[in-house]
């Protein structure tokens, strides 16, 4: 006979998608019904399910083929900030917001959830900050292609991320060769650089521009330059979204004031390569990789990662812990605490060893 279930927990996914997602929902969802007979309810696109009481129960069935996929099977939002959640316009045309705790934890309540996985990036985790204060139990589980989440060394969906990139870039350097072009390719990231450093490395980009080393145009000029001198005619730039000139302001692609992360990046690689033609003479072009970096299937590392992210969640809960977020920290899975995590963001150190190790192999950080 089966034992009645013990705990009725939900699963959701909240922010931008990544790679990886659906590792996480499938390994929750096994572990929690496999090894303790729990119930499970996926909540659709995020915290917006939570507001509007959408969650539907989720068996192993449900979840069975999923691994590879990328997107998230649960829908996502990074517009449903349950603080702060835009419900209309005031008579100057501004958004509005409302705390709309209150109503999910309701929600939460008829719905009898003992506890929620909320799988997210910083967003999703501040989010969440009221249901904890509200008496909820919420274990976080750490995704973004950024990887600028603070607590743990990385999170699922930044490898694929690196490698959709390193593949671009190694595309980008055939044609920059064959044309003897600089040519620039713009990654995403935010005001983190890892991304940029990662797949900038890899590809053996020779500049490397992230958010926290501001470039100087002269240094990216002579640079360029000295490559010519020695029968290098091409030159390959591999810049973050959220890099900046010194003394200059980031590039944002867009304003949208109705979401908890309102100002979008995008544009600093066309306004490099107007202004290398310009100082240099030299054809220069850019590709902005965009939105194809977060999608298809997630790389085996990102698979690995969240099936044990998954899987520790659900151990978190069974050991009876409240308010925790998955970390890995020293190539070991392990938690800590969830609100310490939550609304701040982990940068590049500039004593970052790959950052120091590309200085060494004369990669060029646009400041020296
Ligand atoms: O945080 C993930 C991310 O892809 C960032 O790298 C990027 O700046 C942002 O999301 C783009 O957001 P959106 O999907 O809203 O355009």
């Amino acid at each position: 006979m089966t034992s009645k279930p013990e705990k009725r927990i939900g699963i959701l996914t909240g922010g931008g998608d990544c790679p990886g997602l659906n590792a996480v929902i499938r390994a929750v969802t096994k572990t929690a019904i496999f090894d303790h007979n729990w119930k499970v309810f996926g909540i659709e696109d995020g915290f917006l399910g939570i507001i509007e009481n959408r969650m539907r129960p989720l068996e192993p069935d449900d979840v069975s083929g999923i691994l590879t996929r990328g997107g998230t099977i649960l829908g996502t939002s990074n517009k449903a900030d349950p603080i702060a959640y835009p419900t209309g316009v005031d008579e100057d045309g501004k958004p509005v917001f409302e705390d709309l705790t209150p109503t999910c934890l309701r929600h939460i309540k008829s719905r009898e959830l003992d506890a929620i996985i909320a799988i997210g990036g910083d967003g999703t985790m501040s989010g969440a900050k009221g249901f904890v204060d509200g008496g909820v139990n919420v274990i976080g589980v750490p995704k973004t292609i950024d990887n600028d989440l603070v607590g743990t060394d990385i999170t699922f969906g930044f490898q694929t991320a690196v490698a959709i990139a390193t593949d671009a870039l190694d595309r980008i350097h055939t044609t920059a060769d064959a044309h003897h072009r600089v040519m620039i390719v713009e990654v995403m990231g935010r005001n983190a650089g890892w991304l940029a450093l990662h797949a900038g490395i890899a590809s053996g980009s020779d500049v490397i521009l992230i958010p926290e080393i501001p470039y100087n145009l002269d240094v990216i000029a002579r640079y360029i330059e000295k490559r010519k001198s020695v029968g290098r005619h091409h030159t390959i730039v591999c810049i973050s979204e959220g890099a900046k000139e010194e003394g200059g302001e980031i590039t944002v692609s867009k304003l949208d004031p109705t979401s908890p992360d309102p100002i979008k990046l995008g544009g600093v690689g066309n306004k490099l390569a107007h202004d290398i033609e310009r100082l240099t003479g030299r054809e220069t072009r850019c590709t902005i990789l965009g939105h194809v970096q977060r999608g298809g299937s997630p790389v085996p590392a990102d698979r690995l990662l969240g099936t044990a992210f998954g899987h520790h969640a659900v151990n978190l809960l069974a050991e009876g812990q409240q308010g925790r977020l998955v970390v890995m920290r020293d190539n070991k899975v392990t938690d800590a605490d969830l609100i310490q995590s939550a609304d701040k963001q982990r940068t590049v150190p500039l004593d970052d060893p790959l950052l120091q190790a590309a200085r060494a192999l004369d990669t060029c950080f646009g400041d020296e």
